[in-house]
């Protein structure tokens, strides 16, 4: 970390924004002018213009009880209605929504009109299965256009979806379905990942298997995608497929509206202890917020652009920058199925060429991979219609920045690095592509309304020039509204540290620079950031533990160069597995554990076996000392260690 902070230190390169490219710009300078004069009242404008309310809103926030929130609150709309039926209405049903590309290379055209009808067919699907006002729904599923339609019926009909990664195991989907109390889960039979069919379905199944009484008992249908044709086993009378039930149902359904705090979602996502928390984001701030900024920053000009955002849906980004603002702004995007290597390098580059995708969002730690490869796969490409290109999840180093404007944006399209979270919602942090110039490795300023600061442990402001603490200093739109089921760990988790300020920790440490700009430094706290996903040290420990062969185990986030950060795990065995197995063997049986229980994300780089962990007097384990060695770099100061020889002993067996 510190070898990286230097080089950012002395990055000085600067880009302005071109001439066209102002002229041509969506947001200009004066939304930092109109937002600064007053907030509130710019919220409410920018809420009014780009949303429909079925009731408009007279109050704007009301923050009288914080950290609650509330925004828009005695408005009412349908974010359904928003991101559908309003575009239909105005003429633009033909406008294609979706440009599905399958990763074996099958494609599909999704129009306005098409993805309406199809989620009027499914809310009416939903509410015949009893599925309405606040129940949740749990969407497990590829990234096919069925799987954008499933949110927006969910939220057409007023309940509440949790999507949960494709990519994680039985486990920890069970996890999530119980926390949420998931009435129904929406799933495929497969999807296709890596050149072949990753089933979806047997996880389902695993999950809803062997339940005793209590919440996971709330499941009572599973609906199914025929996407793989991969074989699955059927519970007759909970599971149906949607190519039964969705075309047979019909295409008329008026949207309801719903109050603006009306919750949207449930996302869950990694903090510093073992249990994921259900972030919970509401209706109509949140949607304002990222149809703003998906606007703002994305520069999206509905009618010309191809926009292209890679993320899954089972993240943050894919909620707010693949579904929910991109649809409400009526905009044309790509959704691809598979992964980028899939079955050439060159893939990606290749969907951009055969799009012609203008504006391109995705994570530094693909593109640190594509550097790898070498800049003749991409130019071998037509990119020419690229014009503007984003960056999120995780700090991006200049070389990676660089690397992408000249090679992807052929050096003409500008880059906005934006910060945000899955519990802010939208971004926060970003350039604006028409105003700012841009510096490498800088997410730079908040966005226009956005308020916030860099402070010392006091919350006191750190000054130019100076390292601290992120905070957000004012209530915003998408903000969380809560931790599902748990409203003291959401004031513990981000209220507390600042409490007297009122300050919303970030858990990111940043530095501001001589011209006030914002330079994300990475997380302070034991929360790991491997290729943009967030992992929680504490949860792939208690997964390691939960290993028969297992006595201790210990994980820090090292760094990598092209994932950013990696998991590395100290572990010490039972001295029974000792004797009967190679210590190469139990590495390799513990990685495919984690593997097995929380996703193959979270299986660590690196298992070292060793005997001791460094430890404090009162017994906390202290992980810089082992992000020292994980790192190879000299072992830091061990005064506080209960065994200071501890340090030499592990150095020695990780060797
Ligand atoms: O540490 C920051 C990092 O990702 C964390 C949020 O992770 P998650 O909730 O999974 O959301 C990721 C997508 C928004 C933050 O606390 N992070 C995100 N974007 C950036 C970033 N760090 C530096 N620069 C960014 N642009």
């Amino acid at each position: 970390m510190s070898s990286q902070i230097d080089h950012l230190l002395n990055e000085t390169r600067h880009f302005a924004p071109s001439r066209e490219f102002v002229a041509q710009a969506v947001a200009g300078a004066d939304l930092y002018d109109r937002a600064k004069v007053d907030r509130e009242g710019f919220w409410a404008e920018q809420a009014r213009e780009l949303l429909h309310w079925h009731k408009p809103f007279t109050e704007v926030l009301d923050w009288s009880n914080p950290p609650f929130a509330q925004w828009f609150a005695d408005g009412e709309l349908n974010v359904s209605y928003n991101c559908l039926d309003r575009h239909v209405e105005a003429g633009n049903g033909d406008r294609v929504a979706l440009l599905w590309e399958g990763e074996p290379g099958d494609d599909r055209r999704v129009t306005y009109a098409e993805l309406t009808d199809e989620v009027k067919r499914l809310a009416n699907v939903l509410e015949g299965l009893g599925i309405g006002h606040g129940d949740r729904v749990a969407i497990y599923m590829p990234m096919i256009p069925e799987a954008v339609a499933a949110m927006l019926a969910v939220a057409r009909v007023g309940a509440i979806h949790s999507v949960v990664f494709g990519g994680f195991s039985a486990d920890s989907l069970r996890a999530r379905i119980d926390d949420a109390g998931a009435r129904l889960v929406i799933t495929a039979d497969g999807g296709w990942r890596k050149g072949k069919v990753s089933p979806l379905k047997p996880a389902v199944d695993q999950a809803l298997a062997d339940r005793g009484s209590g919440p996971q008992e709330s499941v009572e249908h599973v609906i199914v995608v025929k996407r793989g044709e991969n074989e699955v086993a059927w519970v007759e009378g909970r599971d149906l497929w949607w190519h039964d039930v969705v075309p047979a149902a019909s295409a008329d359904h008026t949207a309801q509206p719903f109050p603006a705090e009306n919750p949207l979602f449930i996302l869950y996502t990694s903090g510093t202890t073992g249990k994921p928390k259900g972030i919970l984001h509401t209706s109509g701030g949140y949607l304002t917020q990222a149809t703003f900024t998906n606007r703002v920053v994305h520069d999206i000009h509905p009618e010309t652009d191809v926009y292209w955002c890679t993320a899954d849906i089972g993240w943050i980004t894919g909620h707010s920058y693949v579904t929910y603002g991109p649809l409400a702004n009526g905009a044309t995007q790509v959704l691809y199925e598979g992964t980028p290597e899939t079955p050439h390098p060159g893939r990606w580059w290749e969907v951009i060429e055969k799009y012609g995708v203008s504006v391109f969002y995705t994570a530094p730690t693909a593109i640190r991979s594509f550097m790898k490869l070498g800049r003749q796969i991409p130019q071998s490409f037509d990119l020419s219609s690229v014009r503007v290109l984003g960056s999120v999840g995780e700090p991006i180093n200049p070389e990676a920045w660089v690397w992408y404007r000249d090679v992807i944006g052929e050096d003409r399209a500008p880059i906005v690095d934006t910060w945000w979270q899955t519990e802010t919602g939208a971004i926060m942090i970003s350039a604006l592509p028409g105003v700012t110039v841009t510096k490498p490795g800088a997410a730079q300023v908040a966005v226009p309304g956005i308020s916030v600061d860099v402070v010392d442990e006091a919350g006191e402001h750190v000054g130019t020039g100076n390292g601290g603490l992120l905070v957000i200093t004012e209530p915003w739109p998408s903000m969380l509204r809560g931790i599902w089921g748990d409203p003291e760990r959401f004031v513990e988790t981000y209220w507390e540290k600042f409490a007297d300020k009122g300050f919303y920790f970030a858990g990111d440490g940043a530095r501001l620079d001589e011209d006030g700009d914002v330079w994300l430094m990475g997380r302070v706290d034991d929360v790991m950031n491997v290729s943009g996903h967030r992992l929680s040290t504490a949860e792939i420990e208690s997964s390691l533990v939960a290993h028969e062969a297992t006595a201790e185990a210990a994980v820090v986030g090292a760094s990598d160069e092209t994932t950013g950060q990696a998991v590395v795990a100290f572990v010490i065995l039972k001295e029974s597995f000792l004797k009967a197995h190679t210590p190469d063997g139990l590495a390799a049986q513990l990685r495919s554990w984690v593997g097995e229980q929380i996703g193959p994300i979270a299986r660590p780089r690196d298992i070292y076996i060793v005997s001791e962990l460094p430890k404090t007097r009162s017994g906390k384990i202290m992980r810089r000392l082992l992000r020292d060695v994980a790192e190879g770099r000299e072992v830091g100061d061990t005064t506080t260690l209960a065994d200071t020889a501890v340090m030499s002993v592990i150095s020695a067996q990780v060797k």
